[in-house]
């Protein structure tokens, strides 16, 4: 029982406040100590709260005005009147891809494939844009960003919300998502916190993850404390547990690792049906809960019985409210929720940045352009497209957006959203079929098309021409004979009576096409993890294409990722273009793509194996789930292994080939460096001095190709042996335009923490003495220099 606990805190607090210096060892949770860490109570000297400062410093004088009643109500997300204590409760709503079930909001890009943009800036800007769309919908607290799941689990069904299994890409991004929906005067609220990386068994603690500080500090806590830095102050604690313990009763987690460690001055809030104990999970940490557990009486009760703190009580009213003030709510600009019909114009120009953030996530993963094919396609006269996920489904845009207990991982339909909570709310949807006929039958061609993964002309035998569109008047036709590019129109002996078409079948229009594009996904979301990594009627589609059809492309939309080799290395696929969930603009963003009107530029951001058994970490079935692969997710993992992968974490062609210069590095801060641990306060984020630069690396990268094009360069870090780090890990990337012949240098910014790991002994950050490879690359195996210093 944790009784005493928060008298000792507070006995203690004055002394942890004075003590903070460099060779502090209170800094940071130590977990060996088997007692309850403290509760940290916002303003008691264990946390500089930094920018959030102004902010608590509202909450507090509101919450100072309030009767220990109020303060309940605060807690239980109700709202006070009357005194000096008014409050209206927050409204929150889903929505890391656009406000969830509403009218007229945007459908955006899952953050999964936001990530593949690999840019900073847009990240933010479709953000602000998301959280935008949240204002003015009246909606004040957003149910997101998602880091966990990170993707430890490739079958993971939230994937899509998420960002990456690499913890330093995703810490960006989460930062980037944070600021970005925080300066739309939204809160956020990260989550699912943490270790919660499978839905299979995740209600009510059907699990319990188990990982070991140095696993939790350097991989999972990681995208969290960078959100932290940003200003988040929501996190939502999971429905799993956490060795043994319910994530959102776990003090280990949530005063431990998240409010100690990581500095979070917000407020944490169950997941549904996640809380379990009424004062157990006060004295572990959660600040919002229900009010069956939580009621003037519970409450009062235990703190006369000294169970509960009055301190911690008004803590817990402080956070709820803090972020209020954080994101400037407190004006009162902020209009009320409407109904889901009141058509308010929310949307802005944000059709703009979805496309844009589809055509930088297209991840261009193939390109064999020998004999004329691959892409760009230069106005092909005769294309046939495969697959249901060219076109729309039958009942779109939103048909069918759930997946638990869905028999397939396959959308009958162009993807473009996951399902559950991270499901867009689609206004309308632009499928790739929409865009391509348009082009193609303004540049004088032919499009012929299957929009079913299984289609058989006798599977379809009662409707002539087998064409399965009612009303069709297809006639007969016959094969007719290939024509060459710019071809066009006037086949000898052609169907449709005129001789300009040929039987409807994926055969004969792969055998008739100058260019077949299959188009393929896999869907997940809440609810349920996916059953496989590829998709047998899928990978036949492909491979039937490509036995008759010489310049077959593939474009691809994935819930995570998605093993390609059964036809990765057939020569008749010249092209594969690979991506996340795009939203609304869709089949315009893969079109912008597939004629060349934008090169390509996104990179992959998970590794893609050759065959699914090859990813270390698979659902989890048992209730024990032991993260005994460490920090070695994905890449980590494969190079530590010796793995031979597919295509690489990091790995995305472009239209246009980069060159890279010599690679640099110097020290910027030398006695930042001198000193193995940080010797700044606790503060959000972390330590101070942990997101400060120490190191500077510099290279150019010059377009040495035919069209002007953007390269994502990537820094990878091997460590000394004493970090116990894998081969290398990723600690910077810039994405760069460069005209073609031009050279752009760039430069990338290490910080204290990305040199830094995790010393279990002293709970601190470290930066180990020994040299340092700093290796720049196109990808994580495509590495064009690196430089060496010495620490
Ligand atoms: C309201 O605030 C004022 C000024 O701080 C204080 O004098 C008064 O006692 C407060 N009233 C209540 C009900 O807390
Ligand atoms: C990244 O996004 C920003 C903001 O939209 C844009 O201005 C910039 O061109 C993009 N950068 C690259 C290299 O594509
Ligand atoms: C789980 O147990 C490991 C090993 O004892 C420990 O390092 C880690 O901090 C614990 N994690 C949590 C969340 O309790
Ligand atoms: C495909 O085959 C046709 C007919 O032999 C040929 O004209 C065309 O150049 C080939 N295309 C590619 C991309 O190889
Ligand atoms: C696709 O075609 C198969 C026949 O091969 C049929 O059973 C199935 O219902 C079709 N799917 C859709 C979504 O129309
Ligand atoms: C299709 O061709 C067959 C055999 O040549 C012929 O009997 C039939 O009338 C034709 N049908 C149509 C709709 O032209
Ligand atoms: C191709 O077209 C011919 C002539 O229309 C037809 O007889 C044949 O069945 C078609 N092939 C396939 C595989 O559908
Ligand atoms: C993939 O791995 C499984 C299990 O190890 C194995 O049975 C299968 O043959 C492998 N597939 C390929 C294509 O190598
Ligand atoms: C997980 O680890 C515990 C403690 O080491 C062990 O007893 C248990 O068997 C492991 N469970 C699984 C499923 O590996
Ligand atoms: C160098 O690091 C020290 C310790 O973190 C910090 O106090 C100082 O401000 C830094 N100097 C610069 C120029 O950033
Ligand atoms: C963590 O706790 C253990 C056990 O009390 C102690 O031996 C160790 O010194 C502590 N570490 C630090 C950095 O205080
Ligand atoms: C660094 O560059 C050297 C010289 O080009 C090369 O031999 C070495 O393999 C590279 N190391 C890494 C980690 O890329």
């Amino acid at each position: 029982m944790k009784t005493a606990r928060s008298f000792r805190t507070l006995v203690a607090l004055s002394t942890v406040a004075s003590s903070l210096g460099a060779t502090d060892s209170s800094v940071g949770y130590n977990s060996s100590v088997s007692e309850s860490p403290p509760a940290p109570i916002l303003g008691d000297g264990t946390i500089d709260l930094g920018i959030a400062t102004p902010a608590f410093e509202k909450a507090k004088a509101l919450v100072a005005g309030m009767t220990n009643a109020q303060k309940v109500k605060v807690i239980t997300g109700q709202s006070v009147t009357g005194g000096n204590g008014t409050w209206t409760a927050l409204s929150s709503k889903d929505g890391v891809a656009g406000v969830n079930q509403n009218f007229f909001v945007s459908g955006f890009a899952s953050p999964n494939a936001a990530t593949m943009t690999w840019n900073r800036t847009l990240y933010e800007e479709h953000s602000k844009a998301i959280g935008e769309e949240f204002y003015g919908s009246g909606f004040n607290l957003m149910m997101g960003p998602v880091a966990s799941p990170l993707g430890r689990d490739p079958y993971g069904g939230r994937l899509p919300e998420g960002f990456s299994p690499e913890p330093y890409l995703s810490g960006i991004m989460m930062g980037k998502a944070t600021s970005g929906i925080n300066s739309a005067g939204i809160v956020t609220v990260g989550r699912h916190y943490l270790l919660n990386e499978q839905e299979t068994n995740r209600m009510n603690g059907g699990y319990s993850a188990n990982a070991n500080d140095k696993t939790i500090s350097e991989v999972y806590l990681w995208p969290f404390a960078d959100a932290v830095y940003a200003g988040l102050m929501g996190v939502m604690c999971g429905m799993n547990k956490a060795n043994g313990s319910f994530a959102c009763e776990s003090d280990k987690l949530l005063n431990g690792y998240l409010k100690t460690n990581i500095g979070f001055p917000g407020l944490v809030t169950p997941d549904v049906a996640s809380q379990h104990t009424a004062l157990g999970s006060a004295n572990a940490g959660l600040d919002k809960g229900q009010t069956g557990l939580w009621n003037e009486a519970t409450i009062l009760k235990g703190i006369s019985s000294g169970e509960l703190s009055q301190a911690r009580l008004d803590d817990m009213a402080i956070r709820n409210i803090i972020g209020y003030f954080h994101v400037g709510l407190d004006n009162g600009a902020q209009p009320k929720t409407g109904s889901s019909l009141s058509n308010r114009n929310v949307r802005g120009n944000h059709a703009a940045i979805i496309r844009q953030v589809g055509q930088e996530a297209m991840v261009l993963l193939k390109n064999d352009v020998s004999g004329g094919g691959g892409l760009p396609l230069n106005k092909p006269q005769t294309v046939a497209l495969f697959g249901s996920h060219a076109g729309p489904c039958m009942a779109g845009p939103n048909q069918g957006f759930s997946v638990a207990g869905t028999p397939s991982d396959i959308y009958q339909g162009h993807l473009s959203t996951s399902c559950g909570s991270g499901d867009a709310s689609l206004p309308y949807l632009i499928t790739p079929y929409e865009v391509i006929n348009l082009r193609v039958s303004d540049e004088g061609g032919m499009v012929w098309w299957v929009m079913n993964n299984t289609y058989t002309p006798s599977s379809f035998s009662g409707i002539p021409g087998g064409g399965g569109f009612p009303g069709g008047n297809l006639g007969n036709s016959s094969i007719v004979t290939r024509q060459g590019p710019g071809g066009g129109g006037g086949f000898p002996g052609g169907g449709f009576n005129s001789g300009t078409g040929s039987t409807p079948s994926i055969e004969n229009y792969s055998e008739n096409a100058e260019v077949c594009i299959v188009f393929i996904n896999s869907w997940s979301g809440e609810g349920a993890d996916r059953k496989e990594l590829s998709n047998t009627d899928q990978d036949k589609l492909v491979n039937t294409v490509a036995e008759s059809c010489n310049n077959t492309i593939v474009v691809g939309n994935f819930a995570g990722p998605r093993v390609l080799d059964s036809w990765i290395e057939n020569k008749n696929v010249k092209a594969v273009l690979y991506s996340g969930l795009l939203g609304q603009e869709s089949g315009r963003a893969i079109s912008d793509v597939l004629f060349g009107d934008v090169n390509p530029s996104g990179k992959l951001t998970h590794t893609i194996a050759k065959n699914a058994s090859d990813y270390p970490a698979p659902t989890c079935l048992t209730t024990q789930c032991n993260y005994t692969d460490g920090v070695y997710l994905d890449y980590r993992y494969f190079q530590a292994h010796d793995v031979e992968v597919r295509y690489p974490f990091g790995h995305g062609l472009s239209y246009t080939t980069f060159t890279y210069g010599d690679v640099t590095a110097t020290i910027t801060n030398q006695s930042a460096v001198a000193s193995r641990y940080p010797t700044g306060h606790l503060t959000l984020g972390g330590q101070a001095g942990l997101f400060d630069e120490v190191i500077s690396v510099q290279t150019t990268v010059t377009n040495s190709g035919t069209v002007d094009g953007a390269e994502v360069a990537q820094l990878y870090i091997s460590f000394p042996e004493g970090a116990a780090q894998p081969p290398s890990v990723l600690r910077g990337f810039e994405k760069v335009t460069v005209p073609t012949g031009q050279s752009v240098d760039v430069t990338f910014s290490v910080r204290r923490r990305d040199i830094s790991h995790w010393d279990n002994v002293a709970q601190k950050w470290a930066i180990e003495t020994g040299e340092y490879t700093l290796a720049v690359g196109s990808s994580s195996e495509d590495i064009r220099g690196n430089t060496t210093l010495t620490i």
